[in-house]
């Protein structure tokens, strides 16, 4: 089977997939990694009751960042426009099918999932084809894009150069593109489509950091964003930060992850190895889904 359901350190459902090699959720379980790395870095309180909040949610998968987001906003009276992008519908059934995961949340929750799940509001597919056919009033109409695609070396066609910067095309000014991942390749990316990082702070259990930030508008300092670390920055200078270039939209994750290798190894810029040397990171900290390194 090639989806294996499992839970993290919290309890709650999960799944790995052996086709990509990766958990679908950190070692600290997909509820917990849904707030702490997507729903508290929005600071949805920025929202007054009643505003409309504007989603693009990339990767949506069980559908727990999904449900996480729909009780938040919920809970603080903000009607949700949702959109989403996943090209498998086989672990938003495995979820909904689970009685584990559907004890997680409010039946108010599930049946807003259930009904999400059936509309036109997901788009199926290869996200690198279904994100142009997000309507066009969503271009700088987001006020939130979340992207929890596997990690960048077991799925670099969700964090190329070309995907990264439509997905910042969305945003609105004040909107924020959040993701778990800290990989600097997707950072200079982001920072290339015109976008402003901030760090999301680290957990006890993540070594420097729990993901990324970036918005049109500089983000500031208001917990749990943070901004970059020298160590962060000088990550950005170091060869990690060479972006996968997918110009096609159609390429296989070897064609990207070779021809990025290529790049590497014939720019001028210090190697990722030197610069983990420089800063004491350990070697191997990269491999894994929900971890910081890519
Ligand atoms: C890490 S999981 C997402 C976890 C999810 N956010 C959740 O809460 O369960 C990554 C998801 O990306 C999807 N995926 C992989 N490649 C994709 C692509 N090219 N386009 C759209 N979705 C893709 C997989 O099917 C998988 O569901």
């Amino acid at each position: 089977m090639e989806l294996t359901p499992r839970s993290g350190a919290d309890g709650s459902f999960s799944l790995w997939s052996s086709a990509f090699g990766e958990g679908f959720h950190s070692a600290a379980g997909a509820f917990s990694e849904a707030q702490q790395k997507f729903v508290r870095p929005s600071q949805l309180e920025r929202w007054r009751p009643g505003q409309e909040l504007v989603v693009v949610e990339v990767a949506v998968g069980t559908g727990t960042n999904t449900a996480a987001l729909l009780q938040a906003a919920a809970d603080l009276a903000l009607p949700l426009q949702w959109w989403g992008l996943e090209q498998d519908r086989q672990p938003l059934a495995l979820a909904l099918a689970s009685a584990a995961f559907r004890s997680q949340w409010t039946g108010a929750t599930l049946s807003r999932l259930e009904a999400l799940g059936r509309s036109e509001r997901l788009l199926w597919g290869d996200g690198r084809q279904t994100v142009s056919r997000l309507p066009a009033a969503l271009q700088g109409g987001c006020d939130l894009v979340w992207l929890d695609a596997f990690s960048p070396r077991r799925c670099p066609q969700l964090w190329s150069l070309e995907f990264l910067a439509q997905l910042a095309a969305l945003l609105k000014p004040e909107g924020r593109l959040i993701t778990y991942s800290s990989a600097a390749a997707m950072r200079a990316a982001l920072g290339a489509a015109g976008l402003q990082l901030a760090s999301i702070a680290a957990s006890a259990s993540e070594q420097w950091s729990s993901g990324t930030v970036a918005s049109p508008r500089p983000l500031g300092e208001s917990f749990p964003l943070r901004s970059l670390t020298a160590m962060e920055l000088d990550h950005l200078l170091s060869t990690a930060a060479e972006p996968y270039r997918d110009p096609t939209g159609q390429a296989g994750a070897a064609t990207l992850l070779a021809e990025r290798q290529l790049r590497q190894s014939q720019s001028r810029a210090v190697s990722g190895s030197a610069w983990r040397r420089r800063w004491g990171v350990a070697s191997g900290f990269c491999q894994q889904r929900g971890l910081p390194i890519q």
